[in-house]
């Protein structure tokens, strides 16, 4: 056996020695793209070793430069060998003799490539004064810290920093903690940053371009500065204000201040995430940062918004307390997700956030609804491993199941624990369970053996509720969008109401059945009222279960209970989170084959006169869904559906109009754009023809009143849907602006709209252009989603260019993008088979979670296309529907 063997293929370095603090000298070179690096790591050898074995990976490390220095005797050791395992991100270094426990420095000289990967230490673009540029960027989460510099790059092996930075004069150079000393030595400057406190690798961070920026003080003197390309500083105001008003909320929430002296913000031209929150320079994707006031949209503030109140949260969550190892992930990501909701709710009540939180809890129950999802606490073996769980499991389910406990346990007692939770493990590392030991203690509450029944196992219960001789039953299972059975149990907390919102009933089952007496049941209800209470002399009064849908399950009415909530909706008695979760849980259920198609479309005419944006929105993209399900399964019936869903979305349209109205809410504004891009697909005439009537003046004027940023995506999918070879002008006109604006958001809206042509050689030109120099590799994901016409030519031309794509995108997790967004659309058997033998010889380990995912989401949608061409009087059903004179 190789003496190095017991180091390889380990998920984790071995501890013989620890590091303390680093002190990292970086000097990139923007020209040549390279850098070269000196670190010096104290640190402890707490057990007898000859090996120190730390990360590092694409550096090439002077061998000679290696030292280790005995803190107490000074005593200089240079090591017989050092060796740099490529596969497993190592480097060993090995000594002659073993070195007994002490304190020392560890010091290397070594350098690498300016990448653009968009990961490690790596360079993006940019224009200034009309000259192409480049600046200097780090992005290490999850494990790329090992890619700058050499150092035990793991959540747990939390060190200081001493950073020096070595660059050109004139440009800014931004770092976790605040310069103290700045020597200028002709065209370059030596910038010193002060220590920062206790922190994991992957929060390090170092930015070096030319900016401008905007900047305001906190209360407590935290100076907040945000930072964008020269030129567009404005833009930065809105997200500066959200922070500063964030850091005050959170530093109230968690009883802890804001722990640094300052907090950068900064947006990159290039960048493979929405945002990163290094601790003190968090940085950012231009969209998810800048806002401008007469470009921007509603939707791209909220967005702007919520990122920032995600990224700070982290600062306290993530990153003053870190996750022990990524298998916590989810610590960091459900909780900056759910707290973000929480600050976004203060500073904007209006914007009804908690009601579109509902949308997390949806994307989060649709992962989980596969085979091949995976626990919130998931096994992480390998480095490589880690992209993938940065999924709506870790985000969305980890976030639902907070809200869950939430509303179990009550907002003060929560909140009392996360405090002392904070505080107790601030500038340390926590597991789930030293959080639900917290709040135990504080509660009183089992939350440990309720919460290990959500974060230990995959999946979550499908609750099916009936009505029987006064007795109402409940019955758990899980819930699989395949339809094959799952074994799982959990302990579900449900809540439920009887006829009005009054009375409200919760328990815990325990058990897979339940049955309540309605008489009995007055018994269990708490103080303020009872269900038979509630419920008397209404016979046929409705149950609604998951009240406010805080619970991370699924219900299924019996047809009795159904038939009543259809009624309570069409009588305006269900809030927007009960009238979401209804229709929501029916449609899954429907794709699930566990419905059928004609009972969740009767269902959809019981919100002809929906008003809320979520709700609205959600029926809107469910029936973008079911209409293209349909045209695989019933195109004999697709103009019918088409037709009812334009007619069912012209009440809502006519009410709010084409042109803002003087003080309309920030919802209504984000639905005018949805409610006409939906007209618009499904092919409304009058809405077609307004659209391309507006696009035209927008193109004479960019300023122009009838085509403001809210309605802008909705006009570009209008026109794309008449583009075809012949008839190409709107389109190349869409181009021109994509080319002549330098507003990210704007380029976003336009790739967004692109691929919704239904010519094949529109949208195999579409998909070439995304691989042209004009498109950003970041932005490359939002032109993937191509209309139902489209999909046979993305499916080929993503097979054509395969190799391009895993050289360009294959060592991030964009690549993953590309898979589920091209693959998942189909919806037969054979096309997953071709898939699985494509990947079987193109794939990599990288993408095998996405892949089975998508592949296993191909075999749901085949499933549900026979179930639906079996279900019997479906064309009566549609053309009633359709037809129904209001
Ligand atoms: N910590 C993440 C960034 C991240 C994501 C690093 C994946 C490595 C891999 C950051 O806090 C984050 O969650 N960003 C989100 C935006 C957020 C508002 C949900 C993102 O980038 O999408
Ligand atoms: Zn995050």
């Amino acid at each position: 056996m190789d003496k190095y063997d017991q180091f390889k293929g380990q998920p984790r370095l071995p501890k013989s020695a620890v590091p303390r603090s680093y002190d990292l000298k970086l000097k990139p070179d923007l020209v040549a793209c390279k850098f070269t690096g000196t670190v010096r790591i104290s640190l402890d050898v707490v057990s007898p070793t000859r090996f120190i074995v730390l990360n590092a990976a694409d550096l090439s490390v002077d061998h000679s430069s290696v030292r280790f220095c005995s803190r107490s005797t000074s005593k200089v050791l240079e090591p017989v060998e050092v060796q740099l395992f490529e596969a497993d991100e190592i480097i060993v270094v090995e000594f002659a003799e073993s070195l007994p426990v002490l304190a020392g420095v560890l010091s290397m000289d070594f350098e690498g490539t300016l990448n653009d990967k968009m990961k490690g230490f790596y360079r993006s673009t940019y224009e200034h004064n009309g000259e192409k540029k480049n600046m200097a960027v780090t992005q290490f989460e999850p494990a790329d810290a090992r890619r700058c510099f050499p150092c035990w790059d793991e959540p747990a092996c939390k060190a200081t920093f001493k950073i020096t930075l070595e660059v050109p004069s004139e440009l800014v150079a931004l770092s976790n903690m605040p310069a103290f000393d700045v020597k200028v030595d002709g065209n370059l400057k030596t910038v010193q940053y002060m220590e920062t406190p206790i922190m994991s690798t992957y929060l390090v961070a170092v930015v070096v371009g030319l900016f401008d920026y905007v900047e305001d003080l906190t209360p407590d003197g935290i100076r907040v500065q945000v930072y964008c390309q020269v030129g567009k500083a404005d833009q930065g105001k809105f997200a500066l204000d959200v922070a500063v008003k964030t850091l005050g909320l959170y530093k109230e929430y968690f009883a802890v201040p804001y722990s640094l002296p300052k907090l950068d913000m900064i947006a990159i031209p290039d960048f493979a995430l929405g945002a990163m929150e290094n601790y003190g320079l968090v940085t950012y994707r231009e969209t998810a940062l800048l806002y401008d006031d007469k470009h921007s949209a509603a939707a791209n503030k909220q967005r702007v918004a919520t990122v920032v109140a995600h990224e700070l949260a982290h600062q306290w969550f993530g990153n003053l307390v870190t996750m022990e190892w990524w298998t916590h992930l989810w610590l960091n990501e459900g909780f900056a997700t759910w707290v973000s909701y929480l600050a976004t709710d203060s500073l904007f009540p209006e914007w009804q956030i908690w009601t579109q939180f509902l949308d997390e809890s949806t994307e989060g129950l649709r992962l989980d609804g596969l085979a091949e999802s995976h626990p919130i606490e998931v096994e992480v073996n390998h480095a490589c491993e880690i992209d993938e769980i940065f999924d709506a499991i870790s985000y969305r389910k980890g976030a639902s199941v907070i809200r869950m406990l939430q509303s179990y346990l009550g907002p003060e007692c929560f909140q009392r624990a996360l405090a002392s939770y904070i505080q107790r493990y601030a500038c340390s590392n926590a597991k789930t369970e030293d959080l639900w030991a917290v709040l135990e203690e504080e509660s009183g509450e089992p939350v440990t053996k309720l919460m290990n029944s959500w974060t230990k196992q995959k999946g979550y219960p499908v609750i099916a509720a009936k009505v029987k001789d006064h007795k109402l039953e409940f019955e758990q299972s899980q819930f699989l969008l395949s339809g094959s059975p799952g074994d799982g149990q959990w302990i579900v907390p449900i809540t439920l109401c009887c006829g009005s919102y009054d009375a409200r009933l919760n328990f815990l089952l325990q058990t897979k059945t339940e049955a309540l007496d309605m008489m009995e049941a007055s018994g269990c209800s708490d103080s303020q009222g009872s269900l038979v209470e509630a419920g008397k002399g209404k016979t046929n009064s409705w149950v609604k279960i998951n009240v406010d849908q805080t619970g991370f399950y699924r219900v299924k009415y019996d047809e009795e209970l159904s038939a009543r909530l259809r009624y309570a909706i069409e009588s305006k008695c269900l809030s927007a989170t009960d009238r979401y979760g209804i229709l929501d849980d029916s449609y899954a259920l429907c794709m699930g084959c566990q419905q059928s198609l004609t009972s969740l479309l009767t269902l959809f005419s019981a919100y002809r006169e929906e008003v809320d944006y979520t709700v609205l929105s959600n029926l809107i993209s469910i029936s973008y869904k079911v209409e293209r399900i349909a045209a695989d399964a019933a195109p004999e019936l697709l103009d019918c559906i088409k037709l009812f869903f334009i007619n069912l979305f012209q009440y809502s349209a006519e009410r709010i109009g084409w042109d803002p109205k003087q003080g309309e809410s920030h919802l209504d504004a984000m639905l005018r754009g949805e409610l006409l891009a939906a007209l618009s697909v499904f092919g409304d005439d009058a809405t077609l023809a307004e659209a391309r009537k507006r696009f035209h003046a927008f193109l004479d004027d960019r300023n122009t009143p009838l085509l403001p940023p809210d309605i802008r995506r909705a006009a570009y999918v209008a026109v794309m849907q008449n583009v075809s070879t012949s008839n190409r002008s709107d389109f190349d006109s869409l181009l021109r602006v994509y080319r002549e604006t330098d507003l990210s958001q704007e380029k976003t809206r336009i790739l967004g709209s692109l691929g919704s042509s239904r010519d094949h050689d529109i949208i195999l030109e579409v998909l070439n252009f995304l691989l042209s120099s004009e498109v950003r590799s970041q932005d490359v994901v939002f032109g993937l989603a191509v209309s139902w016409e489209g999909r046979e030519i993305a499916w080929k031309w993503m097979k054509d260019n395969w190799e391009h794509i895993t050289k360009t995108w294959g060592s991030g997790f964009l690549i993953t993008r590309f898979v589920s967004t091209i693959v998942s659309p189909f919806s037969s058997y054979e096309k997953a088979k071709e898939a699985e033998e494509f990947f079987a010889i193109h794939g990599k380990p990288s993408i095998a979670r996405t892949l089975k995912q998508s592949i296993e989401r191909v075999h749901i949608n085949a499933k549900w296309v026979q179930s639906i061409q079996c279900e019997k009087h479906l064309g009566e059903a549609v053309k009633e529907l359709a037809y129904r004179k209001y």
